[in-house]
């Protein structure tokens, strides 16, 4: 019987709860999943990739079939390499869209055999994302519920300046 791995791409920087409620619905789906982490993001980063590998290898690790991988360059070319199928994307609301499915299709042209699988998280969650995470920590508000717990501890352990915590 034929397998199907999936690699779900991304910065996660940090990890969110939205983040690990898709990969729960992925490796419900497919019989591997790999959480891959893109090392040359041109946004200044919170977390170095070392710091997210772990934050992820942490939160992934109840789960059987999941894995963490770090690449760099084009994502198709990760998703050959890894002899994978398909790509998971998460979408939270409309606005979502348009940047996914731009993302999806140039993909597509690069790699026909590869599909894009959108995937929708809790509506819970349709509110978090990395970059509102960053911002709420950074002025000293409180993002408990909304990352993992793995990503909490190394929030509160980092001591940022201008602030008395
Ligand atoms: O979590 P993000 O930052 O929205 O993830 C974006 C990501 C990593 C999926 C995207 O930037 C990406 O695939 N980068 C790799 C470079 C690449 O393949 N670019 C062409 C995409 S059409």
């Amino acid at each position: 019987m034929s397998t199907v791995k999936a690699i779900y791409p991304g910065s996660f920087d940090p990890l969110t709860n939205g983040h690990l409620d898709l990969i729960a619905r992925g490796a419900k789906i497919f019989d591997h999943l790999v959480v891959a982490i893109l090392k040359n993001s041109e946004k200044a980063p919170l977390f170095s990739v070392p710091e997210r590998i772990e934050m992820l290898t942490e939160s992934v690790q109840s789960f059987g079939n999941v894995s963490v991988a770090t690449f760099d360059g084009l994502l198709v070319e990760f998703v050959v390499q890894q002899c994978a199928q398909v790509i998971v994307r998460g979408i939270r609301a409309i606005s979502d869209y348009e940047y996914e499915l731009q993302m999806a299709l140039m993909n597509r042209r690069l790699a026909p055999q590869v599909e894009t699988v959108f995937l929708m998280a809790d509506e819970k969650y349709s509110y978090v994302s990395s970059r509102l995470i960053k911002n709420v920590f950074e002025l000293g508000g409180s993002v408990d519920g909304l990352v993992p717990q793995a990503v909490v501890s190394r929030l509160q352990a980092r001591v940022l300046p201008n602030k008395n915590r």
